[in-house]
Order: structure tokens, then sequence, then C-alpha cells
């Protein structure tokens, strides 16, 4: 079942810029789903659209096959199934201290003290920034408050959770860590949508791959099928991950083929270079 559809979308922002051209986008519930596009591309317009903070100019966006509605009930009620971890964390902080401001969603849903509490502690344990409890969020690093941000939504334990470019700004190790938690609420059944442009990331969590270019989406499939199609990676400014371009050149210029795909990740040109030493 889609738990996320967009239809035919179109936006334009109020000075004229067209940010969204017919875009059909749909996510089943349980997928763990990469937007791919260079900047300008659309991937936040389009995320925007997603738990109601957008409205598009024609199309329909669908949550559970059920045209989103726009009035205050029915947005607080999306608001709470699918959270958004924005691109800009300081679109996003407010309260006065770290502890205040992840309690803030749990406590306007209606948990209590001691259970805003509690996941209070645990999402800031998840994003591994617990100890930072009654720091003012803007004395936090950029990365640092990216994870507290990324804490604010974990804790209302949404069934959607959208990351607008989670990783960028965050450490090699503080990206992993990252990566691993939403493979891991993933697998406990939470539906994960992330946008980015890093294309080296990507093939090690996303199931599926959607590329957006210029407001319209240009490919869909698995990692494989989307970046199998070169051309179209390099026309929308982006790359292949760079151990599937070292095999590329290889190929290329040095005739030595690997495997019929190109290795997406070092753990595919590992298993793809033992089994030719093999052969
Ligand atoms: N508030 C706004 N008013 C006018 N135009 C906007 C506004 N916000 C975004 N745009 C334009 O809409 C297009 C899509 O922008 P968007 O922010 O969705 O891209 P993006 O894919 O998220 O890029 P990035 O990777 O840089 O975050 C761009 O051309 C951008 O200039
Ligand atoms: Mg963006």
């Amino acid at each position: 079942m889609n738990i996320i559809e967009a239809k035919n979308i179109v936006y334009e922002y109020p000075d004229g810029t067209e940010a969204l051209k017919h875009i059909d986008f749909k996510v089943e519930k349980g997928d763990i789903v990469a937007l791919l596009g260079p900047n300008g591309a659309g991937k936040s317009t389009l995320f925007l659209h997603f738990n109601g903070i957008l409205e598009p100019a024609s199309g329909e966006i669908l949550i559970d096959n059920k045209r989103l509605k726009y009035d205050r009930k029915s947005l607080l009620k999306v608001r709470q199934k699918i959270g958004i971890v924005f691109q800009n964390p300081d679109d996003q902080l407010f309260a006065p201290t770290v502890e205040e401001d992840v309690a803030f969603g749990p406590l306007n849903i209606g948990l209590s003290q001691e259970e805003a509490k509690k996941r209070v502690e645990d999402s800031l344990k998840k994003v591994g920034m617990e100890g930072f409890e009654k720091k003012p969020p803007h004395h936090l690093s950029g990365g640092q408050k990216k994870r507290i941000a990324i804490a604010g939504i974990l804790a209302m334990g949404p069934e959607v959770m959208i990351l607008d470019e989670p990783t960028s700004g965050l450490d090699p190790k503080g990206a992993s860590k990252i990566l691993k938690l939403l493979y891991k609420l993933n697998d406990e059944g939470m539906t994960i949508i992330i946008s980015t442009h890093d294309v080296d990331l990507v093939p090690i969590y996303a199931k599926k791959i959607n590329v957006i270019n210029k407001g319209k989406i240009i490919k869909e499939g698995t990692p494989h099928e989307v970046f199998d199609d070169v051309d179209i990676i390099r026309k929308a400014n982006l790359r292949l991950p760079r151990i599937a371009h070292l095999v590329e050149i290889l190929e290329k210029e040095d005739q030595f083929k690997l495997a019929d795909h190109y290795p997406l990740t070092i753990g595919e040109a590992r298993k793809s270079i033992l089994e030719h030493i093999d052969k």
C-alpha cells in the first residue's frame, strides 16, 4: 500500500519560480526511499508538500490513499503521522534548551511529562546527544543542531519520517550513526524518506531511488537501475559513486571488466573483486 503519493504535482513560488513540474512520486508503507537530486532540483519543495506545509497549485497528495485536506484539524493529524526534519535545523529549533525543544512535540500531542521525559532521553541517546539537555540550541554546532532536530521528530514517534539532507554537515561517524539509526527504525517498521545529493551514501541504505532534476522526476528504480543510466545521472549534475567511477575507468581505459554492473558500494566491489580473482 502507498502511504504517501504525489499525483501530478505542480508548484510555483510567489515570485514565479516553477519549482515542481508535474511530479509523480509514491512511497510504499515500510519502504526506505531516497530522493536524489542536485541543488535547486525541488527536493525540499516536494517534501514540504507531504505534510501540507505547501499546497500544490494542481495535482494532489494522497496519504494512505486518501486525499490530503488543508483544514487545521486534518493538518494536525497528518503532522503527527508524518514527521519532517527540515534541511536547516534553524527552521526547526526554537525552545530555550535542547530538552524543551525535543519535549515540545511529545507534550504537544498530549503525552504526560513523564512519558515526554522518557522520549527526550531516548531520542537524544539515539542521535548521540545525551548530555546536551540544558544547552540552548543556538549555542550548538551545525552538526549538533541537525542531530537535535532529528531527535525532536524521533520523539514524536511518527509513522513516516522524512529527512531533508539528514547527513549534510555531519562528520563521517555522525553521518554513519544517523544512517544506521534510520536503517534500524525502518527495520522496526517506520517508513523513511531521505533527500540527498550524496551518491556515495545513497546505495548503502536506499532500496529505491527517485532522481529529481529541474522540478521533474527523471528516473526511478533500485540503486543499480538508477546508476546504470550514467547519462541521466551526469545530465542531472550528479555523478557515479566513487567506487563505481573507478570501475568505469578501469573498464573504459584499461579494458578491465569486473562484472556486469558497476559496484556501487565498497562491499559490492569487494565481492566482485574476490569473485574475479577466483575465476
Ligand atoms: N521561497 C522561495 N521563493 C522562490 N523560489 C524558491 C523558494 N524556495 C525555493 N525556491 C526555488 O525553487 C527551486 C527548488 O528549490 P528547492 O529548495 O526545493 O531545491 P532542493 O532540491 O531542495 O535544493 P538543495 O539541494 O539546494 O537543498 C529552486 O529553483 C529555488 O531557487
Ligand atoms: Mg533542499
